[in-house]
């Protein structure tokens, strides 16, 4: 099997799980589940939790135990998409190739749909617990609640949306696209390593690698909001210089952003073949970020 089909195969995986995890849109508060319905089932490229799962196979890992996990990690993704897309922060209309939720649903929607994907994510991973009560399942839970938190993704995204506009240090920069963007793929990738029992030492190389994978794709990111285009990327290109918004490519020039993303996912790369397991997919599976177009 060549890398697009097992990719394909992995991303089919996924939405079947989120399949299983998302309520069906019915009863008075139908709206907001169809809401809800709406953002996360509509073709992103489910990078979190394919890493996750690959992640969990690295290091030996073969349970069901991951898939409520995989199935939360994708809502809380979309959630943050969804409130990042509100007039209130990016004021973005179309997303993964359409309107985008508040777009599509009013704006009162948009927030409560956010809002209860975040707890349906956290329902989602307490029901892990049915399947493995092991200290591995409360580790990864922790892990999971802490790096999509204020100290995480969230975070992240309140510095970036205080800080349009701002001439801010490049330290405080990389602290956004760290904590907005590279954590949840240290979410997802150190619960596979975490629920799969891997050591402390490979946890914590798990987590540098996911960090360096995360911020590469953050600041890839930012150059398809430069370089690519809206049809491609199926969200509006141009959205930070709209609001001016402190990124890798307006303080150091494209050229060197693209650079920054090759040195950031050759280390990982690295630092992936330096541990004593291997995963070829997750291998071709970084590589295939590098030069992502969307
Ligand atoms: C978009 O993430 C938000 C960023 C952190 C850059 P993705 O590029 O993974 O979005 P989808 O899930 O494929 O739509
Ligand atoms: C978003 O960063 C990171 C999130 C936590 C949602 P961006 O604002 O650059 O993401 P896009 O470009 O809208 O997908
Ligand atoms: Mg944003
Ligand atoms: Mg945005
Ligand atoms: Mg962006």
């Amino acid at each position: 099997m060549d890398f697009k089909t097992e990719l394909e195969a992995r991303t089919e995986r996924v939405d079947a799980i989120l399949e299983k995890y998302l309520p069906e849109a019915e009863g008075p508060q139908k709206t907001v589940l169809e809401a809800m319905r709406y953002s996360v089932m509509s073709g992103g490229k489910r990078l979190r939790p394919i890493l996750m799962h690959e992640t969990y196979s690295l290091f030996g890992g073969r349970e069901r135990v991951i898939e409520p996990f995989m199935a939360a990690i994708e809502m809380i993704h979309s959630y943050s998409l969804v409130h990042d897309d509100l007039p209130a922060l990016d004021d973005d209309d179309y997303r993964r190739g359409r309107k985008s939720t508040h777009a599509a649903y009013g704006e009162a929607m948009g927030i409560l749909a956010g809002d209860a994907l975040l707890n349906l994510a956290f329902e989602t991973v307490s029901s892990a617990f049915t399947i493995d009560q092991g200290p591995n399942t409360a580790n990864a839970f922790s892990l999971f609640a802490r790096k999509t938190g204020v100290f995480g993704m969230i975070g992240g995204q309140v510095v970036d949306v205080e800080t349009e506009g701002k001439q801010i240090s490049p330290d405080l920069m990389r602290f956004i696209h760290e904590k907005k963007t590279a954590a949840l793929i240290e979410a997802a990738m150190m619960t596979g390593a975490v629920l799969a029992g891997a050591s402390r030492m490979d946890i914590t190389a798990t987590g540098s690698i996911a960090h360096d994978v995360g911020l590469a794709f953050q600041i890839r990111d930012d150059i398809l909001d430069v370089t690519g285009t809206t049809e491609t990327l199926g969200k509006p290109a141009g959205s930070d210089e709209k609001n001016s918004k402190n990124t890798y490519v307006k303080y150091f020039g494209l050229e060197k952003a693209e650079k920054e993303v090759e040195i950031l996912s050759e280390r990982a790369l690295a630092d992936l073949s330096s541990l004593s397991y291997e995963n070829p997919f997750l291998t071709e599976l970084i590589k295939s970020l590098v030069y992502r177009n969307k």
